[in-house]
């Protein structure tokens, strides 16, 4: 949520800034802007809308002179989207200028207090309250360090800022909480950005800040501070990320071009965890503490719960160990019973998330054991849990997340079958059978992703449907979840996910002639009792859908999804896959614009 960008060198800072602002536009895009210190002060340009316009007002940065600036790229949480509520914020006086990713939860009593005192706003947004405190902290004590360290510690929330003063010609400052936020290192520069593929074009060479951390930045390096304003030292570590990852490389868009780098990332996730043809997690330090667990907890936000919802059928199937999945938004402020030898796993692509960050510390105040699924190395979730697990899925760009989705099943099946052999739940013989399952998921996405086209073809029929249901049992449900979130949020198309046999119960009389209910037949112990759901939908007008294993059929479905035959266990990882390329037709097909949907942000930084 809102990507932050800073500069400081001997080139032009603003074409720099847009560049990095591109790079950061899946974080939030509905304003933007860029200050830079030019020989006549501080300048700043903001607009209302796509970055593109703004690099249009600023010629691509060219009327912007300067070798020194920061940058912002907003998802509006307080004001409207406006160009007035766009980033950079200035003090009264014009002293600091300020960009923000997170929230300022005190900010209405800091205003009433900063009002008293004389200063003027001119926005909605609490992060120019954040421009004025500091102002107001440096009025007080005159250095620019104490002034942030005060605002530290009197803000609550959420904070990565940028921040300039107008008489600190040659510095760049920062400080961090709960929102991410890197330095870059170059020869005589030094970039800022909220993530690592912002400074990829630039630098491998990165400072991650941690939180209740600031620094000052200067063309030499940076010296870092702790809350206290007390000189910390920091070491810096150099990335390996392949800078290729995050570019389209030639696909339409980033979410066509991650479903289609599905096989590798399941593939390079699995083999990450894998010695000798077993699931081996000493990499990540996982041993006895965490596979002696009696119970377990996971803990997530969207997609990524899902992912544990389906994880839940198969932990408990394989390994005999009690699961509950839990909202992480809900499970950070309820009260939670944990149990004796309990483990909480934390899953996060971006490894940011408030809610997923809250529940998992909610979980370490409890003296829980901790271990984290992320994608992000050197973000928050991946830092605070005892132990993570890295899923191999490389950047994901697009705001619908496809392919991390399918590196976090690989990683939770593999865990999954290592508590199943370490508590004796599953015989030598099956567990082969099921590593040699999971190593043929690979090439079974890709099979599935040969036939697009057939979905295509079903979008371009259906594109203006208003409802759709997707129904099924067990992890064919946990499969209809993310189906249906996919839809949702790149198709604006209303959908429901139910377990099959629960539309009874009062959601069948939304069916009506034409509906189009996509139900899952992927379960065998299941499989006919769904498929006498759906013959209750198409008795009362539904079009159905069913999704079923190759060679199988589906009496009365007016059309059939084929998916290579899969361990019904694991069958997530395949069937997920259509109903992710439904959701990109959809919204092809609807002319919507599939990377960057309405009103959404990758990485949710705010609760
Ligand atoms: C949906 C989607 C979101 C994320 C959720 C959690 O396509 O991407 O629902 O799954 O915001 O994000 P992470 O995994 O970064 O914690």
């Amino acid at each position: 949520m809102c990507g932050i960008v800073g500069y400081i060198g001997r080139r032009q800072a603003a074409p720099i800034l847009l560049a990095g602002l591109k790079k950061l536009e899946y974080r939030g895009y509905d304003s933007a802007g860029v200050a830079v210190r030019g020989e006549g002060g501080i300048r700043v340009e903001k607009t209302e809308g796509r970055l593109a316009r703004l690099v249009e007002k600023t010629e691509g940065g060219a009327s912007l002179s300067g070798t020194v600036g920061i940058g912002h790229t907003r998802w509006a949480t307080h004001g409207a989207p406006s160009e007035e509520n766009a980033h950079p914020h200035l003090s009264d006086g014009e002293r600091v200028t300020v960009v923000h990713n997170g929230i300022l939860e005190n900010f209405r009593e800091l205003k009433q207090k900063l009002t008293a005192e004389g200063y003027v706003f001119h926005s909605e947004t609490d992060s120019e309250v954040i421009a004025d405190l500091i102002d107001y902290y440096l009025k007080k004590s005159g250095d620019p360090v104490t002034a942030i360290c005060r605002f530290m510690q009197r803000a609550r929330g959420s904070y990565a800022l940028g921040v300039l003063f107008s008489d600190r010609p040659d510095e760049v400052f920062v400080a961090r909480k709960d929102s991410p936020m890197i330095l870059g290192v170059g020869k005589g520069e030094m970039f800022v950005a909220s993530d690592v593929p912002a400074l990829l074009g630039e630098t491998r060479t990165v400072y991650y800040i941690d939180n209740l951390e600031a620094a000052v930045i200067r063309r030499e390096g940076a010296v870092f501070y702790n809350i206290d304003g007390n000189v910390i030292e920091k070491q810096s570590v150099e990335v390996t990320m392949d800078a290729s990852a995050a570019e389209k490389d030639g696909w339409e868009h980033f979410m066509i071009k991650e479903v289609h780098e599905q096989p590798r990332a399941v593939a390079d996730t699995l083999s990450r965890y894998m010695k000798e043809g077993r699931a081996d997690f000493s990499e990540a330090g996982i041993g006895e503490e965490e596979f002696s667990a009696e119970r377990i907890v996971i803990t997530a936000c969207g997609s990524a719960y899902h992912v544990g919802v389906t994880l839940q059928y198969v932990i408990e199937s394989l390994a005999r160990v009690p699961v509950r999945v839990e909202l992480a938004s809900e499970m950070r402020y309820r009260d939670l019973v944990y149990g004796e030898n309990c483990l909480v796993i934390a899953i996060s692509q971006s490894g940011e998330t408030a809610d997923t960050l809250a529940a998992l510390r909610e979980a370490k105040a409890h003296g829980v054991r901790t271990v984290a699924i992320v994608n992000v190395q050197g973000s928050s979730v991946s830092r605070e849990a005892d132990r993570t697990i890295f899923t191999v899925a490389g950047p994901e760009i697009a705001v619908a997340t496809t392919k991390a989705y399918s590196a976090q099943l690989a990683a939770g099946y593999l865990f999954a079958l290592e508590l199943a052999r370490r508590k004796g739940t599953v015989s030598e013989e099956a567990y082969a059978g099921y590593i040699k399952e999971l190593l043929s998921l690979p090439e079974k996405i890709k099979r599935v992703l040969e036939r697009k086209e057939a979905i295509g073809s079903f979008a371009a029929r259906h594109q203006t449907m208003r409802d759709v249901f997707m129904i099924g049992r067990g992890v064919d449900y946990s499969v209809c979840l993310e189906g249906s979130l996919k839809l949702k949020e790149i198709s604006y198309v209303h959908t429901e996910a139910y377990a099959a046999g629960e539309l009874k119960h009062g959601t069948i009389s939304l069916i009506e002639e034409g509906t189009v209910v996509v139900g899952l037949l992927l379960q065998p112990r299941v499989r006919e009792k769904t498929a006498s759901n759906l013959e209750e939908v198409r008795s009362r007008g539904a079009h159905v859908v069913a999704m079923v294993f190759e060679g199988e059929k589906a009496e009365g479905a007016a059309e059939v999804w084929e998916i290579p035959k899969t361990e019904e266990l694991f069958a997530a990882s395949v069937a997920v896959v259509p109903l992710q390329l439904l959701a990109y037709y959809v919204s092809l097909q609807r002319g919507l614009d599939v990377d960057k949907p309405r009103n959404l942000a990758k990485s949710v930084t705010v609760e």
